[in-house]
């Protein structure tokens, strides 16, 4: 495709969005712990994949990065050895880090030589990332150790905003399920959502685990399970 092409559709996405606003995309939610893999649906109106766009975009960048261009990657974005576009044309990342957080949007274009038309709506994926991080590396008993548990999400500046209108919530539960106890701490003062646990490890904590769940509409959505033991080891391990 010539740069003249490229200008045009350029072109014509920028104008598409002005046109359409965020209004005009209709996102979903997709909630992921950091070190799984995730598919982002594209709700494509085209079997075709060569047609598809994915771009990208969190609260850190002036714009949106184009990741996928007319099915072909581009080998110019820091993670495109993680990236790669399914069969149904959608986004699937590999190894997920606390970075991939933000608004994924797929589109579909037909026509060539400079007049592309956009084919059906958009598809947006908020995609929403869990991780948990230690404040000790090395675990000992009677040590007071902070396990907290971070969910980095998009477009939402501060976590009661998530809670209230998409009511996303994050808890920390043991062994047997139960929620919330007066040791946990769920700080919702900046702009992300990060609940934090707080506990002198005894011996009989030895190889226990904890785990933080995201919520979503009261269903448990992603969570990450973290195991210490008195060795210094620390595993942790995800499931959806
Ligand atoms: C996943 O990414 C982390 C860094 O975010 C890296 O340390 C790790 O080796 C990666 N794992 C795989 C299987 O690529
Ligand atoms: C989980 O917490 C509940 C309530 O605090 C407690 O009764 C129960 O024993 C705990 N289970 C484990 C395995 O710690
Ligand atoms: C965790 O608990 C210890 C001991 O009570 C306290 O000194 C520390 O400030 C607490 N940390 C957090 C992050 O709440
Ligand atoms: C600590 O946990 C890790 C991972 O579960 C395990 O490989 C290791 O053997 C454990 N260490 C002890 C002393 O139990």
């Amino acid at each position: 495709m010539s740069d003249n092409n490229h200008l045009c559709l350029l072109g014509l996405i920028f104008l598409s969005s002005l046109l359409t606003g965020v209004s005009g995309v209709d996102y979903v939610h997709v909630f992921i712990s950091s070190g799984e893999d995730v598919r982002l649906p594209c709700n494509n109106a085209l079997q075709d994949c060569t047609s598809t766009t994915w771009s990208y975009n969190n609260r850190f960048r002036d714009s949106a990065v184009e990741l996928i261009h007319l099915g072909e990657k581009n080998k110019d974005t820091e993670r495109h050895e993680r990236l790669s576009l399914g069969s149904d044309c959608s986004l699937n990342i590999r190894n997920i880090s606390t970075e991939d957080y933000g608004s994924y949007i797929c589109q579909q274009w037909t026509g060539e030589n400079g007049k592309h038309q956009k084919q059906g709506p958009d598809a947006g994926v908020y995609l929403h990332v869990l991780h948990v991080s230690s404040s000790h590396t090395e675990i000992s008993s009677g040590l007071s150790v902070t396990l907290f548990c971070r969910l980095y999400s998009y477009p939402r500046v501060s976590c009661d905003d998530l809670v209230s209108s998409e009511r996303i919530d994050l808890f920390w539960v043991n062994q047997t399920g139960v929620k919330s106890d007066s040791r946990y701490q769920i700080s919702s003062s900046s702009d992300q959502c990060i609940i934090s646990l707080n506990k002198t490890l005894l011996n009989e904590d030895h190889n226990r685990e904890w785990r933080c769940e995201v919520t979503q509409k009261d269903q448990v959505k992603s969570s990450v399970t973290y195991t210490v033991n008195s060795s210094g080891e620390k595993t942790s391990h995800y499931q959806f």
